[in-house]
């Protein structure tokens, strides 16, 4: 029975033991090691982004070794050591300029004898160094990782694991943990991989290798059977190499590893093959930067360290104007996309969209807009939207333009894309298509959703172009003066639907036989780039994998309706 005393004695205990184990105590002790090499293109976001972290810097101690580089890794260390250095409770740092390389390493990204060797060396000396000192946690983090969520530490450690790493994404399939291995201790995809990576399971997975960001829980007694070094492992038949020593100690020591992908924690780089040179991985760092805009996550840069991030020139792709359709409300959409346009190096023109907010009967009728009598939303039956209006009349506005200023081909982007790894290339690949073909087009789709089943024919010896069937979405698109000409000759105003309805229309492949009635004239010469290079961005809590595919129907109907009723 509940007696008054034993009630509050239970609030006591209950007020008691909030106050010791969370009110008054410390964060644990973490020892961060990290090795750099060749890593100046990736530290500014690296080190800005670890600066961020939401974890007291008096609880880091940092280890840092750099060597064997050829470029100025060691001077942005130095600089950014220098200035935030002194935040964290201690730093132990070996940054050798006088090192060139291996003798047996063919370029930057060969991994040699001598260079594993040096690795395990390195990785062992930190975990060595991190018990002599007792630190609770060792991290062990690699420079090309990009932490974007800033609690990271907290919940790796709120995980309670003896080793774990947070689930890293790349610009592909590529991540920081394997799902297999192969009978010499290699890689292995198993079945397992997919459904991880794209974080369709959720949660702490126990896995057979993870790398590249390693927590490991030094209060564990099991922690101590832990190590980097072939030498120091019974039986030991793997080859030379940290982290496969890594997790076959740990195994043999029965220690698990484990691969959070509950939330997203961050970005990884894909390594460099052997004898790729390193303006390759600069080239991967943008495309990385991109794939994080297009999860709607910042990339900070320290302002110690904004020197030392270098932007290309911009130019047009090739088109006589871009332009990007904004609401001047949703600056944070503009503000994103310009980061964008800044790491893909083009120049765009934002063009203030009408906000279907600010319409009403009175402008509509000063446009001499008239909706098209049988439109109703094939899904939702339901009449056009204003912002649907203000959506077509901001294209409107871009084809008129096209007239008026002479501009024989434009990119139209909308504000809520991301773009395809290698954007820029590709562009330049379709664009060489259609002049090396002789092709006649008027539009050409960049982003779309595909509506229909069936298979879209290439366009005749074109390896990138299909003529495009019914679509929805007017993400991105490439159109050619004539195009606009046709889009306002058939004086969509008259009879409204949204622009994405229209444009199948125009080109005569929208299934509503009715509708076309409006539009007699339906010669529109519509292709679309096959695979696409424009996506939405990446929904919050989404997995991601439309991007994986060019086909993404996978996208359900209420997100669609979602979309447009956001316009
Ligand atoms: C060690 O590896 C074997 C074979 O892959 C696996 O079945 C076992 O669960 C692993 N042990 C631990 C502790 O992870
Ligand atoms: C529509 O908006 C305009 C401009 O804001 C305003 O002048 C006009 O009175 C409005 N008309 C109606 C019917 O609300």
């Amino acid at each position: 029975m509940w007696t008054l005393r034993s009630v509050i004695f239970f609030i006591i205990v209950l007020w008691a033991g909030c106050d010791v184990c969370h009110c008054n105590i410390k964060q644990p002790t973490i020892l961060v090691a990290v090795l750099v090499r060749n890593k100046a293109h990736t530290l500014p976001y690296f080190l800005s982004l670890f600066e961020n972290l939401n974890y007291p810097k008096e609880r880091i101690s940092l280890w840092i070794r750099s060597d064997n580089n050829i470029d100025n890794s060691i001077e942005i260390l130095s600089k950014w050591l220098n200035k935030e250095g002194k935040h964290y409770h201690s730093i132990n740092a070996r940054l050798d300029s006088e090192s060139h390389g291996f003798d047996d390493e063919k370029g930057t990204a060969d991994w040699s004898n001598d260079r594993f060797t040096h690795v395990i060396n390195l990785r062992q000396e930190a975990l060595d160094y991190a018990r002599e000192s007792w630190a609770d946690y060792i991290f062990m983090l690699d420079a090309d990782v990009l932490l974007t969520n800033p609690n990271t530490l907290k919940i790796l450690i709120d995980k309670q694991k003896s080793v774990v790493a947070p689930l890293l994404k790349s610009d592909g399939l590529y991540s920081n943990f394997w799902a297999g291995m192969t009978q010499d201790y290699y890689y292995l995809r198993t079945e397992r991989y997919k459904p991880i990576v794209n974080r369709i399971e959720k949660g702490c997975h126990d896995v057979p290798m993870i790398h590249s960001a390693v927590m490991v829980d030094l209060k564990k007694v099991e922690s101590d059977y832990l190590t980097y070094e072939p030498k120091s492992i019974d039986n030991y038949a793997g080859p030379d190499d940290d982290i496969i020593a890594f997790a076959l100690g740990a195994n043999s020591s029965g220690i698990s590893l484990h691969v959070c992908n509950d939330e997203i924690y961050g970005f990884i780089m894909v390594p460099l093959e052997s004898g790729d040179p390193l303006e390759a991985d600069i080239e991967q760092l943008t495309n990385l930067k991109l794939e994080i805009l297009g999860y709607q996550l910042e990339i900070p840069v320290s302002p110690v360290l904004r020197e030392f991030v270098k932007y290309s020139r911009k130019d047009t792709l090739g088109m006589d104007h871009i332009f990007m359709i904004n609401l001047e409300r949703r600056i944070e959409r503009r503000l994103r996309m310009e980061r964008c346009f800044d790491e893909l190096g083009v120049e765009v023109e934002t063009l203030a969209a009408v906000d279907g907010r600010k319409l009403n009967e009175t402008i509509l009728a000063d446009w001499g807009i008239k909706m098209m009598p049988q439109y109703a939303d094939p899904y939702h039956k339901r009449p056009m939207k204003m912002g649907e209006i203000g959506c077509f009349l901001s294209h409107y506005i871009i084809w008129k333009r096209m007239i008026d200023d002479n501009y024989k081909q434009v990119m139209v982007l909308e504000d809520d894309v991301r773009f395809e790894p290698y954007f820029r290339n590709k562009v330049n690949v379709v664009m060489g298509e259609l002049k090396n073909l002789q092709l006649e087009w008027d539009l050409v789709y960049l982003g779309r959703k595909r509506m229909q089943e069936e298979d879209e024919p290439y366009v005749l010896s074109s390896k990138y172009l299909v003529h495009a069937g019914y679509s929805y979405w007017t993400l991105g698109y490439i159109l050619s003066q004539t195009g606009a000409q046709k889009l306002l000759d058939a004086k969509p105003l008259n009879s409204l639907v949204p622009v994405d309805e229209y444009l199948p229309i125009l080109f005569d492949k929208h299934p509503r036989a009715n509708w076309k009635g409006y539009f007699p004239v339906r010669n529109l010469i519509a292709f679309s780039t096959a695979p696409l290079l424009i996506f939405p961005t990446h929904y919050t809590g989404e997995s991601g994998y439309i991007s994986d595919t060019e086909n993404s129907n996978i996208i359900s109907e209420d997100k669609i309706a979602a979309r447009k009723n956001e316009l």
